[in-house]
């Protein structure tokens, strides 16, 4: 197959891994892509926030199937644009990719589907915002209604410091006030065609930028996959799936279906595990950053297969993805500053030794370079690239990683020391 991928990230990067390992010969293709993807597949021009650019483009180079990596390009309606012209897409249309766009929208639909999710508030002014975090209490959640790379939400106790994230996102319209979910987080990624759903295996994201979960929220900085437990809590990994399906997935498949505006795509439902069941913290409409990194090479089932089935309203035909029992584990290497500011522009020095590590993939996300031949790449952005490793149990997969990202040199960049350190006992 012909396959082109939109993105630029560690997730688009993960995704043409996975395409790649199939050995089924696919003609990769990505837009914009960066220095790694570049040694995997071929990088073409096409601006992904152009629907009609990026339609134009497939029909005339003939391609088979677009998967669409970020958030950005749902949200503008690419998808539809591909659909109009007839490509086999992967990624929802601009209506539906409001549950990831607008968490208002999200609680709209959650509420009527009868999906649990914790309790909020919209607020549209300070008195508003204050009236709620008396009435929900601490520790306060506050959420910006739109896109916000993950930086719009803040879980704080101090009052002050909450007031004022949401002073600062209330000029540009209401912020939800969340009720404080207490409990692990899990992330569940679901293939949808728009009506039948396949379910991936569970991973879990560290977001704090700190061990510990020290420190403020970031896109994320590590993840591992499976999760261990999860089968004690739930009496099998395949419980807590099918749960999650019928009472979370399903339901909000169907009520995006009734409402003209059917979900094709991946469905992300980050959950978290309260004391009073699975509630959801949030949706998004794209593959996850970085746990498909985890998921992926994991996944045995070829991906191309569930991608275009769910792209061309087959998934019915398709059986349970199917997964290795090896675990996968990934540490986000970040520039100095992030996330607030970070510094860009270094030199990154040691990826073929890191890479040369068995069961060790150097993932990429922010890289570009390098200037003349020979030279080391160059970070271009906050987190810069994942260093994923597999293994038989995730002791084994963490020395791995943490021995590949101690031959990586970046002035100044930091990574967190405790992915998947709970699991490793
Ligand atoms: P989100 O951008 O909605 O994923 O939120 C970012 C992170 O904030 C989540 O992964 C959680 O760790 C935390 N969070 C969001 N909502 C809540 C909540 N209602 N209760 C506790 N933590 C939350
Ligand atoms: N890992 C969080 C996200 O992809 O939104």
């Amino acid at each position: 197959m012909k396959i082109l991928v939109l993105g630029s990230g560690a997730r688009e990067h993960a995704i043409i891994l996975a395409l790649k390992a199939e050995d089924a010969g696919h003609e990769l293709l990505c837009s914009p892509g960066n220095a790694g993807i570049a040694a995997d597949a071929t990088l073409v021009t096409v601006d992904q926030l152009d629907g009609r650019a990026v339609a134009a483009y497939a029909d005339e180079h003939g391609v088979d199937l677009v998967v669409i990596g970020p958030e950005a390009p749902l949200v503008a309606g690419v998808a539809d644009a591909l659909r109009e012209r007839g490509i086999p897409v992967f990624g929802p249309g601009k209506a539906a990719a409001q549950l990831e766009g607008s968490k208002a929208f999200a609680k709209r639909i959650m509420d009527a589907a009868g999906v649990p999710t914790g309790r909020a508030v919209r607020a549209a002014s300070v008195a508003e915002v204050e009236a709620a975090f008396d009435d929900l209490g601490a520790p306060y959640v506050v959420k910006a209604d739109g896109l916000a790379a993950g930086k719009g939400v803040i879980v704080t106790s101090d009052r002050a410091e909450a007031l004022a994230h949401a002073s600062q996102y209330l000029p540009a319209g209401p912020v939800l006030v969340e009720e404080f979910l207490s409990g692990p987080e899990v992330s569940l990624f679901f293939l949808s065609d728009g009506d039948t759903v396949r379910a991936l295996s569970p991973a879990q994201d560290f977001k704090r930028a700190f061990d510990g979960d020290a420190g403020p929220n970031t896109g994320g900085m590590g993840a591992y996959s499976p999760l261990p437990w999860l089968g004690e809590q739930f009496g099998g990994e395949r419980a807590f799936v099918d749960l999650v399906t019928e009472k979370v997935a399903l339901p909000v498949i169907r009520r995006l279906d009734a409402e003209g505006t059917p979900f094709i795509g991946l469905l992300y439902a980050g959950l978290i595990l309260t004391p009073a069941g699975v509630k959801v913290i949030e949706f998004n409409a794209r593959f996850g950053d970085p746990e498909t990194q985890v998921v992926l090479p994991r996944l045995r089932t070829p991906l191309s297969q569930l991608l275009l089935a769910a792209a061309s309203g087959n998934l019915e035909a398709q059986p349970q993805p199917e997964f290795a029992d090896d675990v996968a584990i990934t540490v986000v290497l970040a520039s100095e500053g992030y996330p607030e500011a970070p510094q860009t522009g270094r030199q990154i020095s040691g990826l073929a030794d890191a890479a040369g590590i068995e069961g060790v993939r150097i993932v990429h996300a922010a890289t570009a370079g390098p200037d003349a031949p020979g030279g080391d790449l160059v970070a271009t952005g906050g987190r810069v690239l994942n260093v994923v490793a597999v293994g038989s149990d995730f002791a084994d997969a963490r020395t791995r990683a943490y021995e590949a990202m101690g031959r990586i040199g970046l002035d100044g960049a930091h990574y967190r020391r405790d992915i998947a350190a709970a699991v490793a006992e």
